[in-house]
């Protein structure tokens, strides 16, 4: 676990995990008395005000103190290492599934105030897992078995939620699916030599389009694209990356594309190929990864194992109250671009 810590990120102890024996099932008495007649996890939508989740949060750290505790001690973990916490076992794998995704989702309330992961259902809990998808359907890495570059989530976004918690419920059995991470800071001062330093400079202050995956589109319209115009590197979120939803945003606003800003995209690229500040690690069944969405880069090696689950659930923090003013782009497609997808 050595590397793990060398690159920003801090391993939980079991002995400091939530003691779900004597707390359970009055967290989950918690939950139904926030979230009235919800079958099952998937059905679990936001409550529909900060306010709101804020009572859930008080009402479970009151029902759960050593939840609470635990929470506390995670996120200090992640303050003090840099860019994430590593639970290796949560200590949930003992409970049917259904229950393990509702105590999960409590300590994410715990965390943050969760976010809908997608505009139409609004669900919180998304499974990672791959599904069949067709036709003009941009399918993100969530919904697919193949390699993930490195990426942070919702950058497609103007605001891209602080924290992102993804829990295994089933680990890929085929050797692949692991786990990436690199601390953007760490590839920002690799770039600052007097050999890049123009390309670092060109992705501070040149505003790129970064397309809205379909899924997660704000305006359902049929042919309608969407982008979020944005540098790669700023204040706040410390990064913002993802080279397909760039590719594609550049396909369809050309605008925003010229030589320059694709040179110092492809020096991004080999500083973070160069792997100097990332950490490959395999999560096992019951792991919990919590990561700072804000200051982390997050990949995922191919795999094949159809069978492979994670819970993954995107938290909102202080930085909500942070303007961010990053504005989103939306044109209907162009004939061009139709006929070539
Ligand atoms: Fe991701």
């Amino acid at each position: 676990m050595q590397d793990l810590k060398r690159a920003g990120v801090a391993v939980v102890a079991p002995h400091l995990t939530p003691r779900w024996d004597a707390e359970a099932f009055d967290i989950l008495d918690t939950l139904a008395s926030h979230h009235r007649h919800v079958a099952d996890y998937q059905a679990i939508t936001g409550l529909g005000s900060e306010q709101a989740t804020a009572l859930l949060k008080d009402d479970l750290r009151s029902a759960a103190p050593s939840l609470g505790a635990f929470v506390d001690h995670l996120m200090a973990s992640v303050e003090a290492s840099g860019v994430a916490a590593y639970v290796p076992a949560l200590g949930l794998g003992g409970f049917e599934a259904e229950r393990r995704a509702r105590l999960l989702y409590a300590l994410t309330v715990c965390i943050g105030e969760p976010s809908p992961t997608d505009a139409k259902n609004g669900r919180i809990l998304w499974d990672v897992a791959p599904r069949r998808t067709g036709g003009d359907y941009f399918a993100t890495f969530s919904e697919h078995d193949g390699e993930a570059a490195f990426h942070t989530d919702t950058q497609y976004y103007p605001a891209p939620e602080r924290w992102v918690a993804l829990y295994v419920m089933t680990p890929a059995g085929c050797g692949g699916g692991q786990s990436v991470l690199c601390d953007g800071a760490a590839v920002r001062a690799a770039l600052d030599t007097p050999a890049t330093r123009w390309a670092l400079r060109a992705l501070e202050e040149r505003p790129l389009p970064f397309r809205v995956p379909s899924v997660f589109a704000t305006d359902p319209r049929p042919g309608v694209v969407q982008a979020t115009l944005a540098p790669v590197f700023s204040s706040c979120p410390g990064v913002r990356y993802r080279r397909d939803t760039l590719l594609d945003g550049w396909a369809h606003f050309p605008e925003h594309h010229d030589a320059e800003a694709e040179d110092a995209v492809r020096a991004l690229e080999r500083a973070l190929a160069d792997g100097q500040s990332a950490v490959r690690f395999r999560m096992e069944r019951d792991s919990l990864l919590i990561a700072d969405n804000h200051r982390a880069l997050h990949a995922r090696t191919a795999f094949s194992d159809q069978k492979r689950h994670l819970l993954r659930v995107r938290m909102r923090g202080d930085e909500r109250r942070e303007a961010l003013n990053a504005p989103m782009l939306s044109k209907l497609r162009s004939r061009e671009l139709e006929m070539g997808e």
